[in-house]
């Protein structure tokens, strides 16, 4: 069985102007000790998904289909409550910008301690043990436990939020674009740390809109574009030979793997996804569109990976 397995997903955000299906049935397992990253332009869905599979949407956003079939339990069907007794404790989560998660005001140490304790029958002399030892874990000096956020650079702040959210030893840890506001060799850092997380026996989902971060680094690579997951399988096939249009657009505008991490945009446009365009959401910007493209393509599984492309379809012509 798989540790993380969604299924048909549809998560879509309810706006005066309309509905907005920021996630529009998305299907993705992920194994025990995999490392999957989510990849595609800024705008298609990846957080979104992340927030739904720990049911942290934003209003006006709501989970309106699907499954979310974690280690045996579908998440959607889980009472708040017991979402809450699981966010942190079996699936940790990494968000972009530290400074928002991490209280100002508070030691580093306390706020470790204080999500140890809520979780674990522990008493506060162990949790602080815990929390040093947790921060050496994650390459920092242990008595980092008495600064303050402000005290530390943008790095190690992030290696702390690392810290914080496999305190618990979670089987899955989220990471939504941990290393954007990052220097490339401080990025570098952090990449590394994420997989000793995944040598613990932990899974790990990158979410990034780096597709040469997510090579490197990840057994699997997702694609997203405008609310659809439009390719998904191994890495090194993915980023070698990508099947989709769009997957191979986002290649083909890395423009160095070491210098400038950052995507340059293909030609067009994220569509409006209020409104997106009928048939395939690609279609005004793909070079190899067709006819049949004015339908919706299904998703085909082609060589041991899936693809949402109808130039995979046996009547593609
Ligand atoms: N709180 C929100 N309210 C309304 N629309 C939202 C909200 N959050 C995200 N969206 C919309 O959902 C779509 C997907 O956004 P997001 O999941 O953040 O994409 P990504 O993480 O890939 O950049 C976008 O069109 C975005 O504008
Ligand atoms: S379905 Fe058609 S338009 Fe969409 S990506 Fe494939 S070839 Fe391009
Ligand atoms: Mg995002």
């Amino acid at each position: 069985m798989m540790l993380l397995d969604v299924k048909n997903l549809k998560t879509y955000f309810y706006s005066k102007r309309g509905v907005l299906r920021a996630v529009d049935n998305v299907s993705i397992g992920v194994d025990r000790r995999e490392f999957i990253s989510i990849v595609g332009e800024s705008g298609c869905g990846k957080s979104t998904l992340a927030y739904s599979i720990i049911r942290l949407v934003d209003t006006p956003g709501k989970i309106v289909d699907g499954k979310i079939v974690f280690d045996g339990r579908d998440l959607v069907k889980l009472s708040e409550e017991e979402m809450r007794r699981l966010r942190g404790k079996e699936i940790g989560m990494v968000f972009q910008d530290p400074m928002t998660s991490l209280d100002p005001l508070e030691k580093i140490g306390d706020q470790i301690v204080e999500t140890i304790i809520e979780h674990e029958r522990v008493d506060k002399k162990e949790a602080w043990e815990k929390a040093s030892i947790l921060l050496e874990k994650v390459g920092l000096p242990g008595d980092r436990v008495n600064y303050y956020p402000h005290q530390l650079s943008g790095g190690q702040r992030q290696r702390v939020m690392i810290a914080l959210a496999v305190s618990l030893n979670p089987k899955l840890l989220i990471a939504d674009e941990p290393t954007t506001a990052l220097d490339v060799i401080v990025q570098e850092k952090i990449m590394d740390l994420l997989e000793d997380m995944k040598k613990e026996d932990r899974a790990i989902i990158l979410i990034t809109h780096d597709f040469a971060l997510a090579a490197d680094r990840s057994d699997k690579i997702a694609v997203m574009y405008a609310g659809w997951l439009i390719e998904f399988g191994k890495a090194n096939k993915l980023a070698n030979e990508p099947l989709h249009p769009y997957s191979e657009g986002l290649i083909g505008s890395v423009p160095d793997v070491w210098e400038d991490r950052d995507i340059k945009p293909m030609l067009g446009f994220l569509p409006d996804l209020i409104d997106p365009p009928k048939g395939c959401r690609f279609k005004p910007r793909c070079p190899k569109a067709m006819d049949v493209c004015d339908k919706e393509p299904p998703t085909f599984s082609v060589d041991g990976r899936v693809v949402k492309c109808w130039l995979y379809g046996e009547n593609n012509g």
